[in-house]
């Protein structure tokens, strides 16, 4: 049995105020749920914050990028140490958004997870199709490669130290939600994919959904078989509808 996760990428978005009220309502919300893990990514000037108001709760802290290097002469940019340093326990890595807006490539997105995960955290690896290339019927040879291209670059055990999500990008921000069937359909295909290499990690590793979920949809999607968690962008800006979504996860645990 895999224990939901649900982890909420804030993006660019918040002030210090509204980030660390944000950080309290969903910390003492959560103080009643128990089946599901709980993970919050504030933009990287709030992780400070967020290690205080955290501190040792069972709401996790994440960040939602990471430089490709260890340290040295790269102006503007974080590493994973200093992530793990500041109580960072989860980095989120190739989110369609880096891809598209910062040209971040497969091999990119490897040197990122190699990094986080050696530094103790985990890596929230994120996959998705865009609507043209699922329109075009390239829907799985995509999502094959991007799981294919981590494979080949970092190994099929990077797969036991990591956990996934798939991120339609039409359905990103857009009220667009893939169906709780389509989106089972593609999870399953991750995990078949994985399990080619190592029936043991594909068992293992959670299959986050991401694009649209909303307290409206999230125990649906949430009850699929392969649908281990969500990784939320516009409902985790609001306390009542982030909670409400961790809330269905306990429930679809069952
Ligand atoms: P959304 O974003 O929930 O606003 O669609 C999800 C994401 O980009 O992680």
């Amino acid at each position: 049995m895999r224990q939901p996760l649900i982890a909420g990428n804030w993006k660019m978005n918040g002030t210090r105020s509204s980030a660390e009220a944000l950080m309290k309502a969903v910390l003492q919300g959560t103080s009643a749920i128990e089946k599901s893990e709980i993970v919050v990514c504030p933009p990287f000037p709030f992780l400070a914050l967020g290690e205080q108001v955290l501190g040792a709760s069972a709401v996790r802290l994440g960040a939602q990028n990471v430089c490709t290097e260890a340290s040295g002469a790269y102006t503007g940019e974080v590493s994973a140490q200093m992530l793990a340093e500041f109580g960072c326990h989860y980095i989120i890595c190739g989110h369609s958004e880096r891809r598209e807006h910062y040209g971040e490539t497969d091999a990119i997105v490897a040197k990122k997870l190699a990094l986080t995960i050696d530094q103790g955290m985990t890596p929230i690896l994120c996959v998705g199709e865009t609507l043209e290339q699922r329109e075009q019927g390239r829907m799985e040879d995509v999502i094959a490669g991007q799981i294919d291209e981590i494979i080949n670059r970092n190994t099929i055990a990077s797969f036991g130290q990591l956990e996934i999500a798939y991120e339609p990008v039409w359905a990103i921000g857009t009220g667009k939600t893939a169906t709780p069937a389509q989106a089972q359909a593609v999870h399953n295909f991750i995990r078949r994919r994985i399990a080619d290499h190592d029936p043991a990690i594909a068992a293992k590793v959670r299959i986050l959904y991401g694009g649209s979920m909303k307290p409206g949809n999230a125990l649906e999607l949430l009850s699929q078989a392969d649908i281990d968690g969500g990784l939320i962008g516009g409902a985790a800006l609001v306390a009542e509808d982030f909670l409400a979504i961790c809330q269905a996860g306990g429930t679809a645990a069952g």
